[in-house]
């Protein structure tokens, strides 16, 4: 009689056939999540993807995700199971008005947050992840003026945390995480009174403002899972849920409904699927491709990114 793989052993076999690893950010789905070799954050991510053997990565997360690991791994394939998925963040920032901006201010310094588009990446100085923004700036002498992109409330968080006058903020947004409103939060809150507060930066600053820890996706999980507390308020995407509670398991987290969706997910990161990934590790596409001259460019601020810590 012929037994039927399922999908996962087929992903597995396939996993070994092609040498790949396989990454996953913590807002895909949990039966991705469990294939994982690897589930982190984009900084994580980003340092994981540099930091391997094998032939093929098979980046479960967002687009520009997989393009920073392309620009890291020129010589290895890189796939995503989906690949419309993007990011409202890079949507909001086109790369005609960087280059503008270069033109007209040569001497300001460009910081991208890594939610950018491989082209954004490459008009820019110094890149940045939600976990080590903070740093990033700081890392600027203080009398050059920084343009900050594209996220506008991790950048008013900066510049709150870094007290910098001259840094200026593009006016990009998440869709899942600037319409969280604080009103939702204030009434969780009064459900949930023992409750603390975490929060993505990436969150208007209403919600910030309530806030007990501000920190990026792992920071959030590594905080609620080693804090004496015992329930949490969690303001970030509902995926972080599968381990915050594999890692804490007698704890409680509760996620705040956005305006957008009415729930806490991420659209772009719920398009990957596992028959997605399946599908993509037989015919290695949709495969990230970036002309040599771009992904040189790009390269320079990305290391010098990973070089700070
Ligand atoms: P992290 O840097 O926390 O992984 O965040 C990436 C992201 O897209 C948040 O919405
Ligand atoms: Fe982009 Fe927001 Fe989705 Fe993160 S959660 S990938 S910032 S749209």
């Amino acid at each position: 009689m012929l037994l039927t793989k399922t999908v996962a052993e087929e992903i597995l076999e396939l996993k070994q056939e092609r040498k790949a690893v396989l990454l996953a950010h913590h807002y895909q789905e949990p039966e991705i999540q469990e294939l994982a070799d690897a589930v982190g954050d984009s900084l994580e991510l980003a340092r994981r993807a540099k930091d391997f053997d094998g032939d093929v990565i098979a980046f479960c997360g967002v687009w520009f995700m997989a393009e920073t690991a392309k620009v890291l791994n020129p010589q290895r394939i890189v796939i995503v199971p989906d690949k419309a998925a993007s990011c409202s963040l890079v949507e909001n920032c086109p790369v005609e008005p960087i280059r503008a901006y270069r033109r007209a201010h040569p001497d300001h310094v460009i910081v991208s947050y890594i939610n950018t588009s491989v082209e954004v990446k490459a008009e820019s100085d110094i890149l940045c992840t939600s976990r080590n923004a903070v740093d990033v700036v700081n890392s600027i002498p203080p009398d050059k003026t920084v343009l900050f992109l594209p996220d506008r409330n991790l950048g008013a968080y900066v510049k709150d945390k870094t007290g910098r006058q001259n840094l200026r903020i593009w006016q990009g947004t998440c869709i899942v995480h600037a319409t969280f409103p604080a009103r939702r939060v204030t009434e969780a809150k009064q459900q949930y009174p023992d409750a603390l507060i975490a929060a993505h930066p990436e969150c208007p600053q209403a919600v910030l403002a309530m806030a007990d820890f501000v920190g990026s996706t792992s920071e959030i999980i590594n905080w609620c899972v080693s804090h004496p507390a015992r329930e949490f308020i969690v303001m970030t995407e509902s995926g972080v849920r599968f381990s915050l509670e594999r890692l804490a398991p007698g704890k409680q987290f509760h996620f705040v409904a956005n305006e957008q969706c009415n729930c806490s997910e991420c659209p772009y990161m719920k398009l990957n699927t596992l028959e997605k990934l399946r599908d993509a590790l037989t015919h290695l596409e949709p495969r990230v491709e970036i002309p040599e001259a771009l992904r040189v460019r790009a390269l320079l601020p990305i290391e010098r990114m990973l070089a700070l810590r």
